[in-house]
């Protein structure tokens, strides 16, 4: 296994979220919300209830109306495509060679919460700067982005000067699909709706394992280490089928599932383990810090701790010391790159946007399906 690089970003060269490319996305976000900016205390309102339900972690609170996604487009995703403009092109390397890969002819990308578009903006303008083709993008998110999504697809299309080229198809296909992607591993889930699932390898006292019970929709495969041999996969009929895709992100939403579910959470991350194709690279961001703690039976895990957990920790196999000649395709991980606490500081005085825009500081994890 190669070894695992840390991303080490105050010394990266900043070079494909120049300031100058940095006001080209929130100039593209204000011409596209213009209507939102001209009725600035309808917007003002909005983004003060947005606040308080992102502050009290009523996630799904904070996206249940059209007014309060318009808001969070404009207030949040605004410094969120700032940021992972940064993280895709200068802070993974592998994400601009997938993009731009002559050998590839379709690159699929699939956004997990994806729906208020910051990721997609990011990615729509650094496939463009790299005169990348063929790239499709599906944003799949819980809440109804729908028409926002459309907007901003369509002003990417027009400031992205796309429409001129009114015979070809553009360069990267934007689409949005409304899905609880926890439903995914349920869909093609039979028999036993209500296993016992069981995350004591979590637990260092052996007294007191970590268990949850999940009945449905919570139910979960038994886990590795106490299952018995898992049915043959049934053939993706699933709506989403996440084999195809060549590049996942799942961009400050994993926190909201593990709020959401936790069993149904890990079942979705072994999911990804079990369906990605080998060279699927998975980009995980979230909050840095003890906002991103989850609490277990009696104890605490950071989230990137149960990612990696489940991602790439070896699975327990009973037959493990006569398995390892095994040709079976890898249910694992490869971490490429980890950092628990990465800034991206904006350059206030440069940038000209008329709300408030945020620095961040997350936790990376990208990692590629061996
Ligand atoms: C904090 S927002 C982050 C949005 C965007 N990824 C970003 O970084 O700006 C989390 C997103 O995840 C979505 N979400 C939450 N639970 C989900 C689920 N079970 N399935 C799909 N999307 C979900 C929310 O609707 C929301 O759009």
């Amino acid at each position: 296994m190669a070894p695992k690089r840390k991303a080490k970003p105050a010394q990266e060269p900043i070079k494909y979220a120049s300031v100058t490319a940095q006001q080209a996305l929130l100039t593209l976000l204000q011409r596209t919300f213009s209507a939102a900016f001209s009725d600035p205390a309808t917007l003002s309102a909005a983004i003060q209830a947005v606040k308080a339900h992102l502050y009290a972690r009523d996630y799904l609170a904070a996206f249940d109306s059209p007014d309060y996604l318009l808001a969070y487009v404009v207030r949040w995703s605004s410094s969120r495509a700032l940021a992972y403009l940064h993280v895709f092109g200068d802070l993974c390397p592998q994400i601009p060679l997938l993009l731009s890969s002559a050998a590839k002819p379709k690159k699929r990308v699939l956004c997990v919460g994806g729906g208020a578009g910051g990721e997609v903006l990011a990615l729509a303008a650094l496939a463009n700067d790299l005169g990348a083709r063929g790239v499709d993008i599906l944003a799949v998110d819980i809440a109804d982005w729908e028409d926002v999504f459309t907007r901003l697809r369509d002003g990417i299309a027009r400031q992205l000067g796309w429409l001129a080229e009114e015979d070809s198809k553009p360069p990267v296909d934007l689409n949005f699909l409304q899905f609880d992607i926890l439903d995914v591993p349920c869909q093609i889930l039979d028999g036993d709706q209500s296993q016992k699932i069981s995350l004591e390898s979590l637990s260092s006292s052996s007294s007191s394992p970590i268990t949850a019970t999940a009945t449905a929709p919570d139910a979960l495969p038994p886990s590795s280490s106490s299952a018995p041999p898992a049915p043959p996969a049934p053939p993706p009929t699933d709506k989403l089928d996440v084999s195809k895709f060549d590049l996942i992100t799942v961009l400050f939403t994993a926190n909201e599932l593990f709020v959401e579910s936790k069993p149904r959470t890990i079942s979705f991350l072994r999911h990804l383990c079990d369906r990605c194709k080998p060279g699927t690279i998975l980009l995980i961001l979230e909050s840095a810090g003890s906002y991103s703690h989850i609490s277990i039976g009696s104890k605490t895990f950071p989230v990137q701790f149960l990612l990696d957990h489940t991602l790439v920790d070896p699975s327990p196999s009973p037959s493990s010391s006569s398995s390892s000649s095994s040709s079976a395709p890898s249910d694992r991980w490869e971490k490429l790159i980890e950092d628990d606490s990465v800034w991206f500081r904006l350059d206030e005085k440069q940038l000209r946007y008329p709300l408030q825009l945020e620095n961040m500081r997350f936790f990376i994890r990208l990692y590629k399906k061996l």
